[in-house]
C-alpha cells in the first residue's frame, strides 16, 4: 500500500482529484466509486475546478455511490443524493442516467440491495474507488463486526456513526438508524482505491487500519489485501502511525 502524507486537508483533496482526473484521461469511460461525508468535499472542489478549466470530462464516465441512508427522503438536504447532486453532480458533466446510487426508500430493501450489486457487476465493476474512513474504522456504512460482509447490505448504523453524524442533522433522533452499503467485496474487488483521512478524530483509525491486525473490527483493514490501495492523509489524521 502507499501512503502519503499532506500538511492540509486541501492537498489531500487536490492529490484525491489528480488521481481521479488521471484515471478517467486514461480510461474516460472508467466506473468510479464515490464516497459522501466531509473528507472528500475538497477533491469535489478540485474536481469541478479542473471540470471548468477543461482539464476533466465525465461525459461517459459512470459512478456508484457507497451508501445511502435508509428512509430519508432523497429531497432532505441530509440525504447522500442531496448531497450528491449539490457538491458535484450538478457542477460537472457526467450523464445523469450514468450516475447510480443505491435507493434507501425502495419498499424491499433486500432487492434493492441484490439490484444494486447486479448494476455494478454489469458495469464491469468499479475501476477506482474513493473512500473516506468513520472514526470506528468503517469504510462505506460497513461498521465494526465480527464479519467482513460481502455483498450491498442494509446496516443498522452503530452510536458512534450516529454521533459523528449528527452534526448534519437538527437533532440525533433525526439521525436514520439504517443504511444501505456498498460491501466490502464490491470496495476490496475495485481495480484501485483511494482512501482519504483528514483531522486527528481520524487517527486513531487510521493508526488501526494500517499498523494492527486485519480485523473486522477495523472494516478499513481489509484494505491491505488490496494490490493498488493508496492512503492520501493530512499530518493530523497520521499522527498515530
Ligand atoms: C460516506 C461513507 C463513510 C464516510 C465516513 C467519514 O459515503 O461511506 O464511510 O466516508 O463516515 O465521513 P466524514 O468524511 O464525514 O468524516
Amino acid at each position: 500500500m502507499q501512503v502519503h502524507l499532506y500538511d492540509s486537508s486541501a492537498q489531500v483533496g487536490q492529490a484525491a482529484a489528480i488521481l481521479i482526473g488521471a484515471q478517467l484521461i486514461g480510461k474516460p469511460g472508467s466506473v468510479l466509486g464515490l464516497a459522501t461525508g466531509s473528507t472528500p468535499i475538497p477533491t469535489y472542489r478540485e474536481l469541478i475546478r479542473m471540470h471548468r478549466a477543461g482539464a476533466v470530462d465525465f461525459s461517459s464516465a459512470v459512478s456508484f455511490n457507497l451508501d445511502e441512508y435508509c428512509r430519508l427522503p432523497e429531497q432532505h438536504p441530509c440525504s447522500y443524493h442531496y448531497f450528491m447532486r449539490n457538491e458535484f453532480f450538478n457542477h460537472v458533466n457526467f450523464a445523469p442516467s450514468n450516475t447510480h446510487m443505491p435507493n434507501g426508500n425502495a419498499v424491499d430493501l433486500l432487492a434493492e440491495c441484490a439490484r444494486y450489486d447486479q448494476v455494478i457487476a454489469k458495469a464491469g465493476g468499479i475501476d477506482l474507488q474513493l473512500l473516506g474512513i468513520g472514526r470506528n474504522g468503517h469504510i462505506g456504512f460497513n461498521e465494526p463486526s465480527d464479519q467482513f460482509v460481502y455483498g450491498c447490505h442494509v446496516v443498522k448504523l452503530t452510536p458512534s456513526t450516529i454521533q459523528a453524524n449528527r452534526r448534519f442533522f437538527d437533532t440525533e433522533a433525526d439521525v436514520p438508524r439504517e443504511a444501505i452499503s456498498l460491501g466490502i467485496g464490491s470496495i476490496i474487488s475495485a481495480k484501485r482505491i483511494v482512501l482519504l483521512a483528514t483531522g486527528y478524530d481520524k487517527a486513531q483509525a487510521v493508526c488501526r487500519a494500517i499498523r494492527e491486525d486485519i480485523d473486522p473490527a477495523t472494516q478499513a483493514s481489509i484494505l491491505r489485501t488490496h494490490p493498488d490501495v493508496i492512503f492520501l492523509l493530512d499530518r493530523a489524521a497520521a499522527s498515530k502511525l
